[in-house]
């Protein structure tokens, strides 16, 4: 008879749905140590990305995704979950500590939602124009609640226009910057490389000398503002604080709705130039009555085009056991 699976290779599986987390740039700025009952997640720092995110903002966002995965797909496999969020102050890389035991748990009704982490990806594509349903919006709404952030849509024209502007600028402000455009050529990498932002082989060179060398900014953000008005949901995602602790919440909320919204089989794919762009942060907060901390923009949609997952690094290379 196949014996069950130890905890060290339930731990491994858990760890690979983690990974499956969105990040920004594809940097996958995690690492993960291992030894039973617990899994602690630490951020990577070298994998930040100092201009595109100098506070290591989203960095800190993508690991709350990451947390999540874990969290759901642990919990759909009945372990009993616990987890800590910065459990040592004098250790800030050290984000969160899980616990994972086989004792006897009440499955949370959450816990249905781990079966969309694959699923989900980013969509870049213009979205169809079919509204996305009251239902759903409040799904999502709901979602990032849950987790101690809120989702609030973007619905009046008025606001779609101001959203759309800040978008722009945001996208001229950054491509304007030799050095911000540098650090994106950097993270241009093939399929094989396993992390970043996917070039074919046979253009890499090119694309990325054509990123270092050439402000773009005015036709990104033509394409950018089509999107973004074609999408027939926008919505921000934010926090009331905005200390790592907030950016984990952000991450973990973040996950959630994309998750919930996957479930309906709606798309996202994200604006948040004019939030990494300090200057252009506070406005995007005004959009939302200037209470809070704007973290993630997203716009939301249905289409109906295969998308090829993005690349991951193997597990091997993001867990160390203790
Ligand atoms: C905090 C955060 C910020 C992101 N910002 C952007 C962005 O500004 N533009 C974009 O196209 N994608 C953005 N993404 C999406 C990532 O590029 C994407 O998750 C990554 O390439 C992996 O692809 P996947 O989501 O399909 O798995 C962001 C993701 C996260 C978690």
């Amino acid at each position: 008879m196949a014996q069950a699976p130890s905890w060290s290779e339930h731990a491994v599986t858990l760890v690979e749905k983690a990974v499956l987390a969105p990040s920004s740039h594809n940097t996958q700025p995690w690492f993960f140590l291992l030894g039973e009952p617990y899994v602690d997640l630490l951020a990577d720092r070298t994998r930040a990305l100092p201009i595109n995110d100098p506070d290591d903002r989203e960095l800190t966002i993508s690991c709350g995704c990451a947390l999540l995965n874990l969290l759901l797909a642990a919990a759909s496999r009945d372990f009993q979950v616990e987890n800590w969020l910065l459990p040592d102050p004098q250790e800030p890389d050290w984000l969160a500590r899980v616990s994972i035991t086989r004792d006897p748990a009440e499955r949370v009704p959450e816990a249905d939602l781990a079966r969309f982490i694959e699923a989900r990806r980013t969509c870049r594509t213009r979205f169809e124009s079919r509204p996305v349903a009251q239902e759903v919006v409040d799904a999502m709404v709901t979602a990032a609640a849950a987790e101690g952030a809120w989702l609030r849509p973007l619905k009046t024209e008025a606001l779609r226009k101001r959203t759309v502007a800040l978008v722009v600028e945001g996208d001229a402000l950054q491509w304007g910057d030799p050095g911000w455009r540098r650090e994106l050529a950097t993270w241009m990498h093939t399929r094989s490389e396993g992390d970043g932002l996917t070039v074919s082989a046979f253009t890499a060179p090119v694309a990325q000398m054509v990123v270092r060398n050439f402000d773009m900014g005015g036709g990104v953000g033509s394409k950018n503002r089509e999107l973004a008005e074609s999408s027939p949901l926008l919505a921000l995602l934010g926090t009331d604080g905005d200390a790592p602790r907030d950016w984990l919440a952000a991450g973990q909320a973040l996950q959630r709705v994309l998750l919930v919204g996957c479930s309906f089989g709606l798309r996202a794919s994200y604006l948040n130039q004019p939030i990494q762009v300090a200057s252009l942060r506070g406005q995007v907060g005004e959009l939302v009555g200037g209470n809070g901390f704007p973290q993630v923009l997203l716009r939301f949609g249905y289409a109906g085009n295969p998308l090829s997952p993005a690349p991951r690094r193997p597990v091997e290379d993001v867990i160390e056991w203790t």
